[in-house]
């Protein structure tokens, strides 16, 4: 991560640029970010309290609140990560019982109740996990490495490594690898290679099929 936050200047790609520098389209609104080398975010994308992961993209509309994001995942339009939950334990659950500011003079923000969201809700997402289109991740959901969300889903819990869930809820639709594959994939973690040995493998990740892959890259090691 290189710490530039989304209080600096903004500008315009059409794609992520070449030198690493994060692009944030105009119409982005971020507070509190961090977002790592290569990164988009697209247009109308609000970021608050949120990191990107090296190479990570937010596509149009997508919000993420308290979300910690790894490398090389990719963030469809009008994604939701963490739909906080309001209050229903309290006499009112609207929001004018923790900004109290907003509304009356001399009443503060409860301070608590935004930091036990922001504790006890953060969204985790490993690196190389795609989320389809319009899904909604619920509060303090995991999804792990190499997980897939389908289009239009709400997830409520934890997803495995290499998953693919779809649906609402969503549910388990099947494995992206055999568990020996995503072993062998979580132990070369190619995510944490450099730039230039990315350049040098990219032809092989989209050529080989992914065990040819991983017999040339981790030597066949067994797990
Ligand atoms: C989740 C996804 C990757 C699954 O692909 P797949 O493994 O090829 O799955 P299949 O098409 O074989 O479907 C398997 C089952 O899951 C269901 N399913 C697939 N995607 C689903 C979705 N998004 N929501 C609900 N159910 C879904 C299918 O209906 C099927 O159910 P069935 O066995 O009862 O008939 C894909 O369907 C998807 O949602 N992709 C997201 C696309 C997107 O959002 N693109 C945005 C641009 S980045």
């Amino acid at each position: 991560m290189n710490g530039k936050t989304g209080n600096e200047p903004k500008r315009h790609s059409p794609g992520a640029s070449r030198d690493g520098e994060p692009v944030i389209h105009t119409s982005a609104s971020l507070h509190d970010c961090k977002l790592g080398r290569f990164c988009e975010v697209k247009e109308r994308v609000l970021m608050r309290s949120s990191t990107l992961g090296d190479y990570s993209y937010a596509e149009r509309h997508c919000e993420l609140i308290y979300t910690q994001t790894g490398k090389f995942c990719a963030i469809a339009a009008d994604v939701r990560l963490n739909a906080l939950n309001h209050p229903v334990h309290r006499v009112s659950q609207h929001k004018f019982t923790y900004r109290a500011n907003e509304y009356f003079v001399g009443k503060k923000l409860d301070h608590q109740f935004r930091e036990k969201r922001m504790q006890e809700g953060r969204v985790v997402l490993g690196h190389d996990v795609w989320v389809g289109h319009g899904a909604i991740v619920l509060p303090g959901v995991e999804i792990g490495t190499g997980a897939v969300v389908g289009a239009g889903a709400v997830v409520t819990r934890n997803v495995e490594p290499y998953a693919i869930v779809a649906g609402t809820p969503a549910r388990f639709v099947r494995w992206r690898f055999e568990p020996d594959v995503a072993k062998r994939l979580l132990r070369l973690q190619w995510w944490n290679w450099s730039h230039d040995r990315l350049a040098d493998a990219v032809d092989d990740m989209a050529g080989l099929e992914v065990e040819e892959f991983l017999d040339k890259y981790d030597g066949g090691i067994e797990i």
